[in-house]
């Protein structure tokens, strides 16, 4: 196939630098770009709209067409037909488990949840008003204080075993962080439990009692974490490649990966969401807010909102929607579903709404994913630690994918605005001196 090239024309004058084109499977093609420097030009993306960092065999968004594939199966069939644990299985290995592959990785996570003893110390450290996402990051990253013999990122088998060891013990911690903030024992995980019910053992068991998960509620949760499982190069999952791309232990990227999630312009926009509609209150002052969201003045944004890649409507928000009824149908009135209502009515306006038309806002994963945490009586500070945890596999594999091929260190450039070189003037040396 004939080599693809584009040209570069400043001021109508042509650049002799030739900028290799290539091709893509799904989505836009894309300009090689690293020969530009020989031009003197840097290429500027504040933000990385047009910017492609790497290519990846993993997931596919397609944005105008609410498109999300992972690994070429489309996000509704998986949600349909799969499990959280054959997705993760799905986004590392490239291809769903046959089922002796599927009960062989059922069976090593479900062997590799428990904790270190030494790490429920760690949590004596933290106030008890500490924000859970404040004890997550930190105790993800200290884990690469117990495994430092198995971290050899050039040895395939390393890699996988850590993937495996951090997909199976987030939920643990993910549930530790919660207990000590309820100022309740931990639970230890019960092997004869699935992933999803696993997890609301360990968050609302305690040694007093079982506490008993209706299948429908273990359902909800197995999804809403498959929903979360990856999501391309979203912005922590960048920081995920970039702290790798230095050769960082996995622990370490997966823990700035967290971090980076749990901004409210990303991952903490589920808790943003509830926080909103609570601030609401009530159908009536729904206009007030909308107002403030398109005021050009107010830097006010309808949490939930809005995405950077998808265009039209999120093909999660639209399964979670889905989800959010069976559950409060299954909790009935013990959920507070005058937030569902409030949400429901402002996702209406929004999208009747000119400016959010203009604009493309539509409801995204997170807008409704709150709704049913809650509902399960997961409590708002908690979402964004269970996105991290749904967020997991998607991070590992991303990483994985780097590490496993040829890389190199990420440095981006800039474009420099500061002032030009000047020396250091004779009248402080003298004052200097003196
Ligand atoms: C996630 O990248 C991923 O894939 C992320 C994620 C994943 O799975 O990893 O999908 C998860 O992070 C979902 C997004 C969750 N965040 C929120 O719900 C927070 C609210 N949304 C926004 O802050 C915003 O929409 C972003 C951050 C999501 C996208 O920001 P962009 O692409 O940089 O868009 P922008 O800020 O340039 O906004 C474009 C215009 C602006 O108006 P104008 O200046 O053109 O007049 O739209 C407006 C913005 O003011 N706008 C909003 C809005 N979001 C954008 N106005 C009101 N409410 C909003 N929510």
């Amino acid at each position: 196939m004939t080599e693809r090239k584009a040209q570069l024309i400043v001021d109508g004058k042509p650049e002799s630098v030739e900028l290799p084109v290539y091709g893509s499977s799904l989505g836009p093609d894309v300009i090689d770009v690293r020969g530009l420097i020989e031009s003197g030009y840097f290429t500027y993306d504040p933000g990385f709209m047009s910017t492609a960092a790497c290519d990846s065999d993993i997931t596919y968004i397609n944005g105008s067409d609410g498109v999300l594939l992972y690994r070429g199966y489309p996000i509704e069939q998986l949600a349909e037909h799969s499990s959280y644990l054959e997705t993760c299985y799905l986004l590392l290995h490239g291809e769903l488990p046959d089922a002796g592959q599927k009960l062989e990785f059922e069976n090593n996570i479900r062997y590799h949840t428990m904790v270190d003893q030494q790490i429920h110390q760690f949590f004596n450290g933290f106030p008890r008003t500490a924000h859970p996402m404040s004890m997550l990051v930190s105790v993800v990253g200290a884990l690469s204080a117990f495994y430092h013999h198995t971290l050899d990122i050039s040895d395939p088998e390393h890699r996988m075993l850590v993937a495996r060891r951090i997909i199976a013990k987030m939920p643990t911690l993910a549930a530790m962080c919660y207990k000590h903030g309820v100022g309740q024992p931990f639970m230890y995980p019960r092997n004869s439990l699935g992933f999803a019910e696993n997890f609301l053992h360990m968050m609302f068991g305690t040694p007093c009692e079982e506490k008993e998960v209706s299948p429908v509620l273990a359902r909800a949760m197995d999804l809403i974490f498959l929903l979360h499982a990856d999501h391309e190069q979203n912005a922590s999952t960048s920081t995920v490649r970039l702290a790798g791309s230095t050769g960082a232990n996995p622990f370490s990227c997966i823990a700035a990966g967290i971090a980076a999630l749990w901004g409210p312009a990303h991952g903490g926009a589920n808790e943003a969401v509830l926080d909103m509609l609570a601030e609401i209150g009530s159908e009536s002052r729904i206009d007030e807010f909308i107002a403030r969201a398109k005021d050009p003045n107010d830097s006010y944004r309808l949490m939930g909102f809005g995405h950077r890649v998808y265009k039209n409507f999120d093909p999660r928000a639209t399964v979670m929607r889905e989800v959010c009824n069976e559950v409060l149908d299954e909790v009935g009135e013990a959920a507070d579903d005058t937030l569902f209502r409030i949400a429901r009515r402002l996702e209406q306006i929004a999208l009747e709404d000119d400016y959010f038309i203009a604009r493309k806002l539509y409801p995204n994963v997170d807008f409704y994913s709150g709704i049913i945490l809650k509902a399960l009586g997961i409590p708002t500070s908690m979402f964004t630690v269970i996105f991290a945890t749904g967020r997991t596999p998607g991070w590992m594999a991303h990483w994985n994918e780097m590490v496993s091929g040829p890389y190199r260190i990420g440095r981006p450039r800039q474009l420099y605005r500061g002032p030009a070189k000047r020396d250091y003037p004779a009248v402080q040396i003298t004052a200097a001196v003196s």
